[in-house]
């Protein structure tokens, strides 16, 4: 053996004991920031990662985005295009232990959503969800057919989603879902954004921040029989039947949001309670309920450390930086 190869087949196998996977491993599809975790109240419980630990796959394909949700096991599924629902309305059932997360700001289920049934540690992140509206049925009393409809479940984060003209609801988060977090989304062009209750129980507890609700009629959330239910950063914008509603049992902790030509901004029911920090409203209507039993309202920062921001920032940095993002699952 000549000096020159003695050399090559020393480096190999030095490289061979630094990475012993390398000469075996399938190809694993590169996927940037797949691994970050969620913040706020979807953080506690043991925390949301979704599919961290598991393979990295792409589905290209609405059956591929199917089989791979409803795996046992844990998976990262890049959504890399624009996937047709089939049949209209379709909610692909996903699996504990998953992330579903769009290719940069390509991926977009187009006529139809997601379930979660009784499963936990789920994430559904930079993907773009639109389009089961039905136009002669503007108040959704057809078809049941929301981007994303959560019942039962816990540890979910929502983030960098823009959903958009659903037959339903955009969010509807039923039945003592818990530990969930919803941030940096875009709700725009529908009738009712995000509902969350359908529950006697008053346990559930939820964080939604950065959010910007753009041109939706009601629940901006309606938030019924939450026991926490902590808003801040959130941007509102042309809300024509109410904004923030606290309803049945809730506790509301709202701070550091912008309501702009919105309706009934803040309101509780009769059971509810708000507390408020640095809510600024601009060409607002109908009632504001900044501070009902406020005492009774939690604080956050013992849960769980957060960032608020000026308020009259947020119509100009909120927008640019909600729904999906070039730089995340590429
Ligand atoms: C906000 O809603 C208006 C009215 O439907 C729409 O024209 C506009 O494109 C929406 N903005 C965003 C960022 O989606
Ligand atoms: C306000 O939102 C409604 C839908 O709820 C939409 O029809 C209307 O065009 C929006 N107005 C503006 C000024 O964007």
């Amino acid at each position: 053996m000549d000096a020159m190869k003695a050399q090559a087949l020393l480096a190999s196998f030095s490289i061979f004991l630094l990475f012993p996977n390398t000469l075996t491993a399938p190809a694993i599809a590169s996927c940037a920031r797949c691994d970050e975790v969620a913040h706020g109240f979807a953080s506690l419980n043991g925390g949301t990662y979704g599919g961290r630990d598991g393979t990295v796959v792409t589905a290209t394909t609405f059956e591929q985005l199917k089989e791979y949700a409803g795996s046992e096991e844990p998976l990262i599924i890049r959504v890399d295009g624009a996937l047709t629902a089939e049949p209209l309305g379709y909610e692909v059932p996903i699996k504990s232990d998953k992330t579903i997360i769009g290719v940069g700001n390509t991926g977009h289920i187009v006529g139809g959503g997601f379930n979660i049934n009784q499963e936990k540690n789920i994430i559904i992140r930079n993907l773009e969800i639109s389009d089961t509206y039905i136009p002669e049925d503007y108040n959704g009393k057809t078809e049941d057919w929301d981007a994303i409809q959560i019942d039962t479940g816990s540890n979910i984060w929502i983030d960098h989603v823009k959903l958009t003209r659903m037959a339903d609801g955009l969010i509807d988060s039923r039945k003592d879902t818990d530990y969930i977090t919803v941030s940096n989304s875009l709700l725009s062009d529908h009738n009712k954004a995000f509902g969350i209750g359908w529950t006697d129980n008053v346990i559930a507890k939820m964080t939604i921040n950065d959010n910007f609700f753009n041109s939706t009629n009601q629940r901006n959330p309606s938030a019924d029989n939450l026991l926490h239910c902590h808003m801040y950063n959130n941007y509102h914008l042309n809300l024509t039947s109410y904004g923030n509603y606290a309803r049945g049992q809730t506790q509301l902790l709202v701070e550091n949001s912008y309501f702009e030509e919105v309706h009934d901004p803040v309101v509780a029911g009769p059971d509810a309670s708000i507390r408020s920090n640095l809510l600024k409203f601009k060409d607002c209507t109908g009632e504001t309920h900044e501070s009902v039993n406020p005492d009774n309202v939690f604080d956050a920062r013992e849960f769980y450390e957060y960032e608020v921001k000026d308020p009259y920032d947020l119509p100009t940095t909120i927008p640019p930086f909600v729904g999906p993002r070039e730089d995340i699952g590429v």
